[in-house]
């Protein structure tokens, strides 16, 4: 079937290609090696992240990941590491982790993407222990009106070619609105992609007490 082969076959390499150049590559040196402890990363993709992790801090890494055919591509960069990793499926769009149970979560264009993203950071919120961190780098809203209606236009586009990517998603509100408090949050255009689809939050995350516990 046509829509299977895109997304597990051409829509993977598409990933691969276009989603690590050194812009990108630079910020991911720059928070990854933050992950501490047990680590879950959400949406691992071709698994361009593995590389960056300090195996010395990093005890596990649990690498979800939806896509078979991303799944091909990570499971080779995996043997370029010494991480102690084990790659999980998202059986019922539920991560399969108990609660409280990991130091460290990390979200690269994942949350730009995944369908129920409020429920995704309340499940993000539910594995992570009290005093976790949540990392994150994401692409959304441009804080300029006149690129927001560039991103408006072409987000149908993108949402069909990049399965699922939101260009008009405030992640840092999200991510707030979530039970999180950000901890420190740098922002930007990045890389030589068109403005509309590069502006990006790197930064990290940590749970906020005075919202409660997620239902
Ligand atoms: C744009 S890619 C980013 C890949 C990688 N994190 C990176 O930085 O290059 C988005 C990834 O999220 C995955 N994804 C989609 N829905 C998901 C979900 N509900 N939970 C976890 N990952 C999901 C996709 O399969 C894809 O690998």
């Amino acid at each position: 079937m046509p829509v299977l082969f895109y997304r597990e076959h051409l829509y993977p390499h598409l990933v691969d290609v276009l989603g690590d150049p050194p812009p990108i590559r630079q910020v991911r040196q720059q928070i990854i090696p933050l992950a501490e402890g047990k680590v879950l990363e959400i949406g691992v993709g071709s698994g361009a992240n593995f590389c960056h992790y300090d195996p010395t801090r990093v005890s596990k890494l649990y690498a979800l990941e939806p896509n078979p055919g991303m799944l091909r591509l990570a499971e080779r960069q995996r043997h370029r590491t010494k991480l102690n990793l084990e790659f999980l499926d998202l059986p019922g769009e539920r991560i399969p982790l108990k609660d409280h149970s990991v130091n460290t979560v990390v979200s690269t264009f994942t949350l730009c993407t995944i369908p129920g993203i409020v429920e995704a950071i309340r499940g993000v919120r539910r594995v992570l222990k009290p005093d976790g961190k949540l990392i994150f780098f994401e692409l959304g809203l441009s804080p300029d009106p006149a690129i927001q209606r560039w991103q408006k236009r072409l987000e149908p586009i993108h949402h069909w070619l990049f399965q699922g990517l939101y260009l008009t998603r405030d992640i840092p509100s999200l991510i707030e609105q979530g039970g999180f408090q950000i901890e420190q949050m740098e922002m930007g255009y990045l890389a030589q992609f068109p403005k509309s689809s590069s502006y990006c939050w790197w930064g990290t995350a940590i749970c906020n007490h005075d919202t409660g516990s997620p239902p």
